[in-house]
């Protein structure tokens, strides 16, 4: 990067707010996806004037620019592909407005979901969409995923509770969508089109978001199985009977086993497990825990254990909650990684799903960890992969893309929470062939010069498997992405 702009941005934000260390700049070419690639320079605005000036500067230079939040993104979003600034937004960091009377608070980009829940719970309410991430992931971050987790069935994903937003658009112009109002058929829902852009269509500097009111009790059982697939089945009995779970959480035989390896929580050793939660008044939490639970043994479950006990809820959701880094310790010379990681399908389609995931695992001889927010049928496959055999990866590869061509087989998408980015944008492209123009035109329109988190979502080419952040399986793929 030319010295130039380098002067231009301590200008703006001054010389705490930026750095060109090389260590800095190492670290910030990760996020928590299997991609790595290094920035020219990492700088933190705590305004969104100073935001405007950057990205004004960046559109100049045609700097490729990456909006940054706590960097849980799954599938390469907060990696600068190209280069270029990395904007780290965490300082802004603030709750601006709470406003319980009128069922709305604003939020710099920064502040992380655990921090707003805190605050909203002291006054009776909450922002349930629940991620797996909640300790760190941050508000801006969620907005631009469309983040949800185990609670959508009942309570939605981000994109439902966003009413308003403040973006700096790449141009540098600063611009404010939707409205403090619940309701609002002003003009084009300019805000909907921003939830879930991934930041290539501007930067998020405020959030107006509703809320809901905090149920006022909660009670979760565990459903044993011997079938992967009668687990799904017990998913759609559940919800025809009808009955609204606030969660229903799968896990297979696979994350079951990594679980219990590593928490002393004592997981039913069997093929299958449903984590199923419901919330509301005691006394409906009470009744229709009875009714989950006959619904559960007339769908195959051998045993189930419910508890209303918060102390055993938390332990069996933090449980759940550890899969993910559980699975890396699954076998010696495993890690797990996130390929095919978040699809969703038609919830009476998961036992076809996951009796089709385990197949193909087999057939190209991975191991596969099913498990997901099933209620709402959002699954997720981690793939373990040797990370220095090339091989290894190949087969995942090979698997991934069987999963998703099954999963839009099944009427499903490729994606219900992580996003696109880069680990899914070849078969995002599949999925919405016949909008990709639309979506591009949409681009060229807001970000005439492409600078805005560039070469992902459609502009990806090529195999997922490169500018991995594996060292010893780094090849011309991938550009010298781990050699530069
Ligand atoms: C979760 O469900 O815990 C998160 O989406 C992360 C994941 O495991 O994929
Ligand atoms: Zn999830």
């Amino acid at each position: 990067m030319k010295q130039e702009i380098v002067e231009e941005i301590k200008g703006i934000v001054g010389k705490d707010g930026y750095s060109t260390d090389i260590a800095d700049l190492y670290v910030y070419g990760f996020d928590a996806s299997i991609h790595h690639k290094t920035p020219d320079i990492v700088v933190r605005p705590t305004t969104t004037e100073q935001v405007s000036a950057i990205v004004t500067l960046a559109n100049r230079t045609l700097t490729p620019i990456v909006p940054r939040g706590a960097g849980t993104a799954m599938c390469g979003h907060a990696v600068p592909l190209k280069g270029g600034i990395v904007l780290d937004l965490t300082a802004m960091n603030k709750i601006t407005e709470m406003r319980v009377e009128d069922l709305y608070c604003v939020a710099e980009p920064g502040v992380i979901y655990d921090q707003l829940n805190g605050e909203l719970s002291k006054r009776g309410f909450w922002f349930p969409t629940t991620p797996g991430s909640a300790e760190a992931c941050t508000i801006g971050g969620m907005v631009a995923t469309n983040a949800s987790g185990m609670r959508a069935i009942k309570y939605g994903a981000t994109r439902d509770y966003v009413l308003g937003l403040e973006v700096v658009l790449p141009t540098g112009e600063i611009i404010h969508t939707g409205t403090r109002t619940l309701k609002n058929s002003s003009g084009y829902q300019l805000d909907r089109l921003m939830v879930g852009s991934e930041g290539t269509l501007g930067v998020i500097t405020s959030v107006t978001l509703r809320f809901a009111v905090k149920p006022e009790a909660s009670a979760m059982t565990i459903a044993a199985f011997n079938s992967l697939v009668d687990a799904g089945r017990c998913v759609s009995n559940i919800i025809a009977k009808p009955l609204l779970p606030s969660a229903i959480e799968l896990m297979d035989s696979v994350t079951i086993k990594a679980v219990n390896k590593c928490m002393n929580v004592g997981l039913p050793d069997c093929e299958a497990i449903c984590m199923i939660e419901v919330d509301g008044h005691p006394a409906a939490v009470e009744d229709e825990m009875k009714i989950v639970e006959e619904i559960a043994r007339k769908s195959g479950a051998f045993s189930t254990e419910a508890s209303a006990d918060k102390k055993k809820i938390n332990e069996w959701t933090q449980a759940r909650k550890a899969i993910l880094p559980s699975l890396s310790r699954y076998g010696e010379n495993y890690v797990s990684v996130a390929l095919a990681d978040d699809m969703s399908v038609p919830i009476s389609k998961i036992p076809e799903a996951v009796g089709a995931f385990q197949r193909i695992a087999e057939e190209n001889g991975v191991i596969v960890g099913t498990y997901g927010h099933a209620a709402d049928g959002n699954l997720h496959t981690k793939m373990l992969v040797e990370p220095h055999s090339e091989e290894s990866w190949k087969a995942g590869e090979r698997a991934v893309g069987q999963i998703y061509d099954k999963v839009l087989e099944l009427g499903g998408t490729v994606t219900g929470e992580h996003g696109v980015a880069i680990t899914k944008a070849p078969y995002m492209q599949k999925e919405r062939a016949d909008s990709l123009d639309a979506m591009k035109a949409i681009k060229k329109a807001l970000d005439p010069n492409g600078i805005m988190n560039p070469g992902k979502i459609f502009d990806w080419e090529g195999s997922i498997i490169s500018h991995l952040r594996y060292p010893a399986f780094c090849d011309d793929r991938c550009g010298g992405c781990q050699k530069s």
